[in-house]
C-alpha cells in the first residue's frame, strides 16, 4: 500500500479539472449489463472502485474492452452467471448493485453480503425490501443472498430511507419490467438522475429520477447505448476544500455549482469567497480564518456525507466551536482519532462531533480508514506546518483519480511513496 509525503502550509492555485463521478460510474457500468447489445460509456474515472465494478462484471462472463483511457466498451450477451465471487463483493459495497440487473437478465443472483469502507454497518435490507415489492424471492445463507424471481411484475416501493443504492438496484430492475413500478421516498441524488437518463436511453420510460418519487415503466428488451457520464461532484467539493483550507485560490473546472450548493453555502459561512464564473466553472478563495459553522449531513439535496470528513479538517482550524452531526452514517468519525494527532481538537459525543478550532495542525503519520477519511487527512496535510504522511493510500485510491498529481498542478508538496 502506498503513503504519501506531503510537506504542507502553503496556498494552493491555479486550476483543476473534475473527472467523472465514481457513484455515477458504478450503476451505471452495471446498467450495462441490462442491454441486449453492448454499450459504450465514456468519462469513467480510473478508479479502484471502477476496476474492482469491471472485474466484477469480467466474472459474470460480461465482455469488456478498453476503448480509450476513459472509455469501456461492455458486452453483456455473454452474461452467464448469476454468482458474484465473495473476493470481489467485499471490496465494495457498490458490488451489490449487479443484483438487481442479474435478477432481471438471469431470473436469479447469489451474491455475498458486501464490504466496502469501515463507515458503520451498511446493511442491504432496504434493497431486498424493494424488490420484493416486484415479486423477488430472498433468502440469506452462510452470508450470501440469493434472490429469484419467477415472474417479476410493476409495484409500489416505498424506501424506509432514501438509500442511494437501494433506489439504484430498484430503478434498474424496474426498467425491464413492463408494468409501472412507482417508488417512493426515493434518494434524490444527482448520481441516480446520471444512471435514469442511461436507463431511459436504453429504452425505459422513467418519470421523476432526482426528485423522492419516480415511476418506472420498463420494457423487456432494452438496447445498449452510448453514454457519457456526469463528472463528480464530490471530488469537486473535496478540491474546494482544499483551497479554503490552504488559504489558496482555485478555480474548479467541470461540475454544475448547483450539485454542490450545500457545499458552497458552508463554505461561503466558514468565510471563503466563491465566485461562480460560469455553468460549470466556479473560483474559491480563502484570505482569512475560518469562521466556525454547525453542519448536519443529510441525504441530497443536504449536505453530503461524503464531504463530512474533509470539512472537519477545515474546522479544526476555525476561529471559535463547530458542530458536525452525522446523520447519515452511523460510524463516520473515524478520521477524528488521526486529526488529533496533526493538533486538532474534537470531542465526538454520539453522532455529533464538536470541534474547537485551534490556531495551526502540525504534520504527523497518520492512516487513512475510509475513502473520505483519507481525503480529509490529505487536506490536513496540506495546510499543516511540518510534514505528514498518510498511510493506507489505496482507500484514497478508490474514489480520487490521481489526487496527487492535481494537487501538484496546483502548487502542492506531495509525493506517493511505496509503504
Ligand atoms: C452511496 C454512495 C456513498 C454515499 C452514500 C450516502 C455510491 C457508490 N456510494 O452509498 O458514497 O456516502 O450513498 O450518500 O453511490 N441503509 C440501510 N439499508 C439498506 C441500504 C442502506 O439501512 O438497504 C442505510 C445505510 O446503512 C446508511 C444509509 O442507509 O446508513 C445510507 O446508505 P445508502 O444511501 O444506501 O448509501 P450507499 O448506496 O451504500
Amino acid at each position: 500500500m502506498d503513503k504519501f509525503l506531503i510537506k504542507g502550509h502553503k496556498p494552493l492555485r491555479g486550476l483543476v479539472e473534475v473527472g467523472g463521478s465514481k457513484n455515477a460510474a458504478l450503476p451505471i457500468l452495471t446498467a450495462t449489463l441490462l442491454g441486449d447489445s453492448p454499450s459504450i460509456i465514456h468519462n469513467v474515472p480510473d478508479l479502484l472502485d471502477v476496476q474492482t465494478m469491471l472485474s466484477v462484471l469480467a466474472s459474470l462472463g460480461v465482455k469488456v474492452d478498453k476503448v480509450d483511457a476513459r472509455s469501456y466498451r461492455i458486452d453483456p450477451t455473454l452474461l452467464s452467471k448469476a454468482e458474484a465471487p465473495y473476493e470481489l463483493i467485499r471490496k465494495m459495497r457498490a458490488s451489490f448493485l449487479v443484483v438487481g440487473p442479474l435478477i432481471s437478465c438471469l431470473g436469479r443472483a447469489q451474491v455475498p453480503l458486501p464490504g466496502g469502507c469501515a463507515i458503520g454497518s451498511r446493511p442491504v435490507d432496504l434493497h431486498l425490501k424493494g424488490f420484493s415489492q416486484l415479486g423477488v424471492k430472498v433468502s440469506m445463507h452462510s452470508g450470501y443472498v440469493e434472490a429469484w424471481a419467477e415472474s417479476l411484475h410493476g409495484g409500489q416501493v416505498y424506501l424506509d430511507f432514501p438509500s442511494v443504492g437501494a433506489t439504484e438496484n430498484i430503478l434498474m430492475l424496474a426498467s425491464s419490467i413492463e408494468e409501472e413500478t412507482v417508488i417512493t421516498n426515493a434518494a434524490r441524488e444527482p448520481e441516480i438522475a446520471d444512471l435514469s437518463r442511461f436507463l431511459s436511453l436504453m429504452g425505459a420510460d422513467i418519470q421523476g429520477a432526482g426528485t423522492d418519487t419516480i415511476v418506472v415503466r420498463g420494457k423487456k428488451k432494452l438496447l445498449g447505448n452510448e453514454y457519457t457520464i456526469m463528472n463528480d461532484r464530490i471530488e469537486a467539493g473535496t478540491f474546494c476544500v482544499a483551497a479554503a483550507i490552504t488559504g489558496g485560490e482555485v478555480e474548479i473546472r467541470g461540475v454544475d455549482s448547483f450539485l454542490i450548493l450545500s457545499v458552497l453555502n458552508k463554505l461561503e459561512e466558514t468565510g471563503a469567497r466563491v465566485t461562480k464564473l460560469g455553468n460549470d466553472r466556479i473560483l474559491i478563495s480563502m484570505l482569512e480564518q475560518p469562521r466556525p459553522v454547525t453542519i448536519k449531513t443529510m441525504p441530497y439535496p443536504g449536505f453530503p456525507t461524503d464531504m463530512q470528513a474533509q470539512f472537519m479538517s477545515l474546522l479544526c482550524l476555525a476561529d471559535g466551536v463547530s458542530v458536525i452531526t452525522e446523520t447519515v452514517f452511523e460510524n463516520r468519525f473515524a478520521h477524528v482519532g488521526e486529526l488529533e494527532r496533526m493538533g486538532a481538537q474534537i470531542q465526538v459525543e454520539g453522532r455529533s462531533a464538536v470541534v474547537l478550532g485551534v490556531e495551526k495542525l502540525t504534520g504527523a503519520e497518520v492512516r487513512a480508514t475510509d475513502l473520505r477519511a483519507g481525503a480529509a487527512l490529505v487536506l490536513a496535510g496540506l495546510a499543516a506546518e511540518m510534514e505528514t504522511l498518510v498511510y493506507g493510500v489505496s482507500h484514497i485510491d478508490r474514489g480520487y483519480e490521481g489526487i496527487e498529481s492535481k494537487l501538484k498542478k496546483l502548487g502542492a508538496s506531495i509525493e506517493r511513496l511505496a509503504e
